[in-house]
């Protein structure tokens, strides 16, 4: 029997896609919304290869209304909402702010406002540790500052937060989980789903991995002259499955008539790593060499974030469990997996 039914707006997306095979190996019914703006209606079957069950799938955006209506219709019955459906590139935001920020908020103001009328009991929303900004005090908390936005990216987390805060404080018969990821990488180990950007790739590895393959000529490591053991930036690498699972159980948290109405956690390992750790580590773990160098710092960059995740532990009941190599294993087989398929 279904534990019930569970909407993930930006479902084929890298962390929906896995968040989606999550919730159906823990036997949720599953409905993606996506408007494919970065991504590909493939992703289905992938979900469905893995899990074998094919989620429903819609496309469409949720910055619509119309659309979110005529979704709330079409599939009665949806407990829970996960809101992974955004724009989510820093530089681009900076350029584009509006944009950025009329599309993130809008997709959740339509989603929080349609919810009640239609039975929905409570929604996980996608937060960030850039909300920390340069944290003081490493590792942070729940309790840490939050610092100014450094992005219009940023500022739509932190705002965001705080829509999903006063909505519930108004009185708004709905719960909210809010996860603050730290850096998710990895892909599932079938390979079957994984991380596909457009273009140049931004984030870490997906450049580490394309330059690996022949794709990109070398990594630029953006500085080695940070106030760090090895001069380089460090953050919390979350595994992709590790941290999709974090979803299931604050869905479990939502649908326990017991729990507060509104939650905010820290997803990450808890482990600072810097970014010539974390390329070692992939050399050592896959056996394929990097060629790399340093460069200047990138604009805009943190210097060092990790999280304390003991709230996650204790309370949600979660824990980042698989090891780096691992992650770093996968990620590198699904760049593999790209080139098989000609993709890449
Ligand atoms: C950023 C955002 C985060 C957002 C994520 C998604 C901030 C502080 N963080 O994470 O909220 O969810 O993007 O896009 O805004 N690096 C290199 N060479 C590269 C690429 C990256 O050295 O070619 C370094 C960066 O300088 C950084 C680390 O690798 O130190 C991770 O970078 P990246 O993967 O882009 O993620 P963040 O910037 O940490």
């Amino acid at each position: 029997m279904s534990k019930g039914k569970i909407l993930v707006t930006g479902g084929t997306g890298y962390i929906g896609s896995h968040t989606a095979v999550e919730l159906i190996n823990s036997g949720y019914d599953v409905v993606i919304i996506d408007d494919l703006s970065n991504s590909s209606a493939d992703v289905v079957d992938g979900i469905e290869r893995i899990t074998g069950v094919r989620p429903a799938f819609v496309e469409g955006s949720c910055a619509n209304p119309h659309v979110v209506a005529k979704l709330f219709a079409e599939h009665p019955g949806i407990n829970a909402i996960i809101n992974f459906a955004a724009s989510k590139a820093v530089g681009e935001s900076v350029k584009k702010p509006l944009l950025y920020y009329r599309n993130n908020l809008n997709i959740l103001i339509n989603l929080l406002e349609q919810m009640a009328p239609n039975g929905v009991k409570g929604i996980v929303f996608s937060s960030s540790c850039t909300v920390y900004g340069e944290p003081d005090i490493n590792p942070v908390t729940e309790q840490s500052p939050i610092k100014k936005a450094t992005s219009p990216y940023g500022n739509t987390k932190q705002i965001a937060e705080e829509i999903i805060t006063d909505a519930i404080a108004s009185g708004e018969p709905i719960k909210s989980v809010i996860l603050r990821y730290f850096n998710p990488i990895g892909s599932h180990p079938s390979a079957e789903i994984g991380e596909l950007p457009n273009g140049v790739p931004q984030n870490l590895i997906p450049y580490l991995t394309q330059t690996a393959i022949g794709l990109r000529e070398k990594l630029s490591i953006f500085g080695n002259d940070y106030n760090t053991p090895d001069g380089t930036c460090i953050r919390d690498y979350i595994d992709i499955i590790d941290l999709a699972r974090a979803h299931v159980k604050a869905v479990e948290r939502l649908l326990d008539p017991s729990t507060p109405q509104i939650e905010i956690f820290n997803i990450g390992t808890g482990n600072g790593l810097s970014v010539k750790q974390l390329v070692d580590t992939f050399e050592e773990a896959t056996g394929v060499k990097v060629p790399h160098v340093y460069a200047d710092r990138r604009q805009g960059d943190i210097e060092q974030v990790w999280a304390d995740p003991a709230l996650a532990n204790n309370v949600l009941g979660w824990k980042a469990e698989t090891p780096l190599a691992e992650t770093l294993k996968n990620a590198w087989r699904w760049q593999l997996r790209l080139r098989e398929r000609g993709i890449m």
